[in-house]
């Protein structure tokens, strides 16, 4: 099969599309055929083994995972042994950041424990869209920003792949929500539901002055002291990006219980409940870019941007 192998750390184009075995399916897992992935965030992080440190997990010398690529929709193409829950020619979805990753590929074997059924209403590319960066934000709203009815939510970095799942989710959970954006995005982010919204270019502010119940930073370039002057009484605050390593330290060491750095793990509970807000026609994937299997290097190198305005999508044959 084919499949971008991955064999040194550096600039998105050190990906190089080879022809590998494809995987079996081992006896609790299934054999998907892979027909789209997206590309996140940490692709370009994993890439180039930025920050320093990651490296220690991702392998010291040279990266220990071959294949990279974690959210796939897809196909099941052969079960395992042990598996009853699916058959081949189901349509699934999957994220394989705890699972050895691999989804830049035609095939990928993924341990049973990590499959859902695709939502009917989305096409396979939309599907791929929603692992990582959907979980991300409503573990960020709802694990660590304990996020209810009626309050006051602030989503900074809202147009990105996280922050337009971000602003959908916390509104349908019935939040007031205020989405931070720049002024080429302001009407992007209105039209997924925000209720107010700031353009970081004409502020410092961390949002429009206001406090707010919970405050999810997908962008994280605000300081710890700012983060909490913005929080109303009891607020929380859930951080997932980070722009260096001292605001990432700065979060971890200094956020004590109401800022909290996010460090999602995708699990089919979360898919699932996605899964029904999407066909509640709550939650909708937004597509920027569309790439072909061939071109995921370009993909990642058009994220690592930070311009991104949702999400990036690959087809792959
Ligand atoms: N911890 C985890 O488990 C986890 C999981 C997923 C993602 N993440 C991290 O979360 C962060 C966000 O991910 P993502 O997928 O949403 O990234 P993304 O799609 O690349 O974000 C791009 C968006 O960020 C906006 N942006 C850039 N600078 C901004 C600023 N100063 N203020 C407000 N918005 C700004 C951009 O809007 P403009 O073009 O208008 O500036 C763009 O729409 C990344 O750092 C990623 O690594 C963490």
């Amino acid at each position: 099969m084919k499949a971008f192998v991955y064999e040194r750390y550096g600039p998105p184009e050190t990906l190089r599309m080879a022809e590998v075995d494809r995987p079996a399916p081992d006896v609790e897992a299934v054999l998907v055929k892979v027909l789209a992935a997206s590309v996140n965030a940490a692709d370009w992080h994993v890439v180039r083994g930025k920050p320093l440190f990651s490296r220690a997990t991702l392998g010291l010398l040279r990266p220990k995972h071959k294949i990279l690529g974690v959210d796939v929709a897809g196909r099941v193409e052969a079960v395992g042994s042990g598996v009853a829950r699916f058959q081949p020619g189901d349509e699934v979805y999957a994220n394989l950041l705890d699972h050895g990753y691999g989804g830049f590929a035609e095939y990928v074997s993924v341990p049973v424990d990590a499959v859902s059924p695709k939502p009917a209403s989305l096409s396979f590319e939309e599907a791929a869209a929603v692992p990582m960066a959907a979980v991300t934000a409503l573990q960020g709203l709802r694990r660590h920003g304990e996020l209810r009815p009626a309050q006051t939510v602030l989503v900074n970095g809202a147009s990105g792949g996280v922050g337009t799942f971000a602003v959908q989710i916390a509104k349908a959970y019935g939040a007031e929500v205020t989405g931070v954006t720049s002024t080429r995005n302001l009407d992007l982010v209105r039209s997924l539901g925000a209720d107010h919204v700031v353009d970081y270019t004409t502020t410092e502010d961390v949002g429009d002055g206001r406090r707010y119940d919970l405050i999810l930073d997908t962008v994280g370039n605000k300081s710890v002291p700012d983060l909490r002057g913005a929080l109303a009484q009891g607020g929380k605050a859930a951080v997932t990006g980070f722009t260096s390593v001292a605001r990432l330290l700065a979060v971890s060491l200094r956020g004590g219980k109401d800022i909290a750095q996010v460090q999602a793990h995708v699990t089919t509970k979360d898919l699932e409940l996605l899964s029904e807000l999407v066909e509640a026609g709550r939650v909708r994937p937004l597509i920027d870019r569309r790439y072909r299997f061939a071109d995921i290097p370009a993909a990642i190198a058009y994220l690592e941007q930070g311009r991104a305005r949702a999400k990036v999508v690959v087809a792959v044959p």
